[in-house]
């Protein structure tokens, strides 16, 4: 049976899948990472670098953002040329990828991804660092600067966007990437190629493109969990959450009895089961009282996010539906498919379980973290409503005390600190 043969997940598709997520942060405008995996590809060919280091500049533009969790944050970096706290998400960026190994060689470009021409060029790194994160720089700043024409006169505009590029040429960026933009600008198909219909298309064909680098069950465990913190980091309420969600219910399927293979995916999909909460505003998830009926639909669309993040990834669809059912109820009324009873899987139904306590015990905008027996009264109430499967919270209840300890919150710490606690997580 497939669910239990091991898994090996293409790295590019998994790139791809950090680059949707995180681009959801843009809200309505979520292309920003393709175009400027798009530019830097364009760039590096018109430069005559090789196959690999062209594949290297895509999936490095794809990446580059991957330390911007809030909408805040993401509108002040497209909002101002050089925003005086850009080197945060550089920072984190860095840190999130450094120790992962089939990414740490993107950390060190990405660190300097917002670093001016005229220090970077003094620093002690490679040569060819340097190089890959002046690149993203000039094409991050390139996008920023059209990013309002696309879809409109963007062959009327590109002329003021070059003139203001190099007027920064030898200060924000090396001279040669420079030229080599001026010389690829000069065709109108690098701008058109830009718009969204278009750039979405190229990512796709690029997604095609194999890697040469297959990641484990091991690897692809933490790769969820760097894409766990992501999501986590959007608001204070939801820190630790997808992490939390992710032990309770590996610790759920194996008192359950499944096999330890299939635990782990379990732990898997329950670190990525909020990845679609990156789409919502940061103004609902921190809300101070309940939902009105609008933010509430908004709300409910972030388990198909997951789903559409996670489903193009080859080898990785029953992970990808066990997490976009966490909010399916037996009785057909959870969201957003309505699976019949038969078709909601053990695996999904545990992480629903999981999912539903870790969230009562911890404090939410509107009301604070629950004790163990109010947990415990919830969510036998859930079972005899028929959200929840009540074979999973039997167990849940028999197991509380284990299940309340997992589902806890470790103290807040911040910056280096919390991040390296959060990926030394064993679930
Ligand atoms: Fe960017
Ligand atoms: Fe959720
Ligand atoms: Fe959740």
């Amino acid at each position: 049976m497939s669910s239990y043969s091991t898994l090996t997940i293409d790295l590019r598709q998994m790139i791809l899948a950090i680059e949707t997520a995180v681009s959801q942060v843009g809200m309505n405008d979520t292309n920003h990472g393709k175009r400027v995996g798009y530019i830097a590809s364009q760039l590096s060919h018109q430069l005559g670098y090789s196959e690999q280091s062209i594949q290297f500049a895509f999936d490095l533009g794809m990446l580059h953002d991957c330390g911007v969790s809030t909408e805040q944050m993401h509108s002040s970096l497209v909002n101002h040329f050089d925003w005086s706290d850009a080197h945060i998400h550089c920072e984190i960026g860095y840190r999130l990828l450094k120790d992962f190994e089939p990414l740490a060689p993107f950390a060190i470009p990405i660190l300097y991804h917002h670093t001016p021409w005229r220090e970077l060029k003094e620093l002690d790194i490679s040569n060819l660092d340097k190089r890959m994160a002046n690149l993203i720089f000039l094409s991050d700043r390139i996008d920023v600067l059209a990013a309002a024409h696309y879809e409109t006169d963007i062959l009327l505009a590109k002329e003021e966007v070059v003139k203001s590029i190099v007027g920064y040429s030898g200060g924000y960026f090396d001279p040669v990437l420079v030229d080599a933009f001026q010389e690829a600008e000069r065709s109108e198909a690098f701008w058109i190629a830009l718009e969204s219909r278009h750039v979405t298309r190229y990512v796709w064909d690029m997604g095609q493109f194999e890697s040469s680098e297959r990641l484990s069950i091991a690897q692809v465990k933490k790769l969820s969990l760097i894409m766990a913190y992501i999501v986590d980091q959007k608001s204070p309420f939801t820190a630790q959450h997808s992490a939390r969600v992710a032990a309770l219910a590996k610790y759920l399927a194996g008192t359950y009895g499944l096999l330890n293979e299939q635990c782990e995916k379990i732990e898997i999909a329950g670190l990525l089961h909020d990845l679609g909460k990156l789409h919502i505003p940061d103004n609902i998830l921190e809300k101070p009282g309940p939902l009105n009926d609008l933010e509430r639909s908004i709300m409910n669309q972030h388990s198909y996010e997951t789903f559409e993040i996670l489903r193009h990834i080859k080898g990785l669809n029953e992970i990808a539906s066990w997490a976009a059912f966490h909010h399916e109820g037996l009785n057909g009324a959870g969201y957003p498919f309505h699976p019949r009873e038969r078709d909601l899987s053990v695996e999904a139904r545990i992480i629903a379980v999981a999912d539903v306590f870790q969230a009562l015990v911890q404090d939410r905008p509107y009301r604070s973290g629950m004790p163990l027996d109010k947990v415990l009264e919830n969510l036998n109430a859930f079972a005899d409503q028929g959200k929840l499967d009540p074979e999973i919270v039997a167990l849940a209840r028999q197991h509380a005390d284990v299940c309340f300890n997992i589902a806890q919150v470790e103290a807040r710490q911040d910056g280096e600190n919390s991040l390296q606690l959060f990926l030394q997580y064993d679930g």
